[in-house]
């Protein structure tokens, strides 16, 4: 599924948040949005679902997304939010079923074909072993690894992910990324909302980097990342490295230890036992 996003704007009363936002999503796409705390990165993901009401261009397969019955959206994009609701009471595998619900015509319940797009979601997001558990026992990264599945049980065209890893240990977050990519290859166009430069170099094709609501910087992974532009967007001085193995920037702290950076020779003083 293809977006295009051109001058967007939009304000939560009299205070503007995005401001004359401009980029395009293709299938087959992982886009990157990037930015500080209140760049506005979730607001975005809301206008491009519908769910806030912006000014400006929002085109899903060249639709105005206004123009789009919410039951044929809900079928072709899936947003899964910062902090995800997730009902209590539930199942793990009840909720993922719940991401059926579009598919479901009135009074069907969900068939054999249901049961297994939730059994394969619950998989590539290495749910499948809480599948009985009741949601509201689950740990924060399992509810987001959960809330992920639910998302893939929709069968999506498209998948919004604000900091789907923000939870996660390592071995997840880096399976998490890896499911995505496999969803990329069979077509799924991703925009990914993320705060490690690091994972999103590692899987994004393209960069949106946001500064109070509008694109400061874009472009591919090693044009957007560097050490200029994270000093001028979020005010921290780093060191931009290329990763030995694929080339793509990694984001280093300048602190050479625990105590900060010291001038080279400079031999840290002695520890007393
Ligand atoms: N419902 C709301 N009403 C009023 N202001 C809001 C609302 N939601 C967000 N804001 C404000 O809009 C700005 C953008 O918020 P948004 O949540 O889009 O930022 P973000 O880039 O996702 O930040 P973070 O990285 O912290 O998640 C912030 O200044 C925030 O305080
Ligand atoms: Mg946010």
């Amino acid at each position: 599924m293809n977006l295009l996003v051109r001058d967007l704007h939009f304000a939560y009363g009299p205070k503007p948040v995005l401001n004359g936002i401009s980029f395009t999503l293709a299938a087959g796409q992982v886009l990157g949005v990037l930015g500080p705390n209140g760049s506005g990165k979730s607001t975005l993901l809301r206008c491009l679902t519908g769910a806030l009401r912006a000014q400006g261009t929002i085109e899903w397969d060249q639709r105005p997304v206004h123009t789009i019955p919410r039951l044929e959206l809900a079928k072709k994009v899936a947003l899964v939010p910062q902090n995800p609701h997730l009902p209590e009471g539930f199942t793990a595998l009840e909720v993922v079923l719940l991401g059926r619900t579009p598919h479901l015509k009135l009074w069907d319940s969900e068939g054999p074909k249901d049961l297994a797009i939730c059994h394969s979601a619950l998989e590539r997001t290495s749910t499948l072993e809480l599948a009985m558990h009741r949601v509201e026992q689950l740990s924060g990264g399992e509810r987001q690894r959960l809330a992920l599945a639910l998302a893939l049980a929709q069968e999506p065209e498209a998948l919004l992910l604000d900091e789907p890893t923000a939870h996660l240990d390592l071995h997840h977050q880096l399976a998490t990324l890896d499911s995505i990519r496999t969803l990329v290859q069979s077509g799924l166009a991703v925009l990914l909302v993320m705060h490690d430069l690091n994972l999103a170099t590692s899987i994004c094709d393209y960069i949106l980097l946001l500064c109070q609501g509008a694109v400061r910087y874009q472009g591919p992974p090693a044009e957007v990342i560097t050490e200029a532009h994270v000093r001028e967007v979020y005010g921290a001085e780093v060191m931009v490295v290329p990763h030995p193995q694929s080339g793509e920037p990694v984001v280093l702290s300048q602190r050479s230890g625990r105590h900060g950076t010291r001038p080279p020779g400079l031999v840290a003083p002695r520890r007393s036992r």
